[in-house]
């Protein structure tokens, strides 16, 4: 096997997928390779002409085009089109299929760390809206769990996410106010929004005050690897789940994909967050 792989994104110089996608082709002992296309807005199309020229075997979509990809594909996995969003393309005879392993990659690395937390008396809390939180609820939703409520500065916003709602889940939204105040009621809280990611270190979306010891808090900024608002939670006796493991999951997901292989990932965990 001889894999040509790579990533669309912008900005994405700084990206560390061709580093973990190049351990999985170590590890699975198969040549390969995995190169940037790095495509500011008003390249886009000629960027995608490009990667139909190189016949890749596969790619990454990331920020912002997980929605733009869309278009250009020939055909698309249930879970991406109900996500609406794209983070991994397979070619087969030239045509490309998209799937997104966001959410199954965030739930297998929650998984790793807290097998036990799966279950339907656990309450969750899903801070934010955006894309992200769009994956990441979906995922949730299809796991054990009854309640996963959410909680965003914008409402409405929230509300777009009641559609991938299934129907033994109960979801309620909430203002970030109300969520501080019922904080002691969750079991999960998972921070999906980019505040308190470099340079804004300090900031952090909600206060913790009313944490539950023994709660698990997630966030998906992995830069910095302990974030403002999991230092908070650790020191308030909550359990942490960081971001970085997100990263490296979906990544592991997506060369599934690709490849036909479940490469381990736990070995390469520890080398990822040195060079974070
Ligand atoms: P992504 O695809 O990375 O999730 P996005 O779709 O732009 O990005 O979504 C960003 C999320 O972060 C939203 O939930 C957004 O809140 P709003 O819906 O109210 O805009 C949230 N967000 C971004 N900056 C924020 C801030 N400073 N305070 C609170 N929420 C913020």
């Amino acid at each position: 096997m001889d894999l040509k792989l790579g990533l669309i994104g912008y900005p994405i110089k700084h990206s560390l997928s061709p580093w973990i996608h190049q351990q999985f082709m170590d590890t699975l002992g198969v040549e390969g390779r995995y190169d940037l296309y790095e495509s500011p807005p008003e390249q886009l199309g000629e960027t995608i002409n490009q990667l139909r020229d190189q016949q890749l075997d596969g790619f990454n979509i990331t920020v912002p085009y997980k929605q733009k990809i869309i278009p250009y594909l020939d055909e698309l996995d249930s879970d991406a089109k109900e996500i609406g969003a794209v983070n991994t393309v397979v070619q087969t005879n030239g045509k490309w299929k998209g799937y997104n392993t966001d959410g199954a990659g965030y739930v297998r690395s929650v998984k790793q760390s807290y097998p036990n937390l799966f279950a339907p008396n656990h309450r969750v809390l899903i801070l934010g809206a955006g894309g992200a939180a769009r994956g990441i609820y979906r995922a949730l939703v299809h796991e054990a769990f009854t309640t996963v409520d959410i909680a965003n500065r914008t409402l409405e916003r929230a509300d777009d996410l009641l559609d991938l709602k299934t129907e033994d889940v109960t979801t309620n939204i909430l203002s970030f106010k109300d969520a501080e105040q019922a904080l002691s009621k969750y079991d999960f809280i998972v921070q999906t929004t980019s505040v308190g990611m470099k340079p804004n270190v300090e900031d952090q979306i909600i206060s913790l005050e009313q944490l539950k010891p023994n709660t698990i808090v997630s966030d998906i900024v992995y830069q910095p690897l302990l974030t403002s608002f999991l230092k908070d939670a650790k020191q308030r006796g909550g359990l942490i789940h960081q971001g970085h493991t997100m990263l490296l999951y979906q990544a592991q997901l997506a060369f599934r994909h690709w490849s036909g292989a479940s490469v381990p990932a736990q070995d390469i965990l520890i080398e990822l967050e040195k060079r974070l």
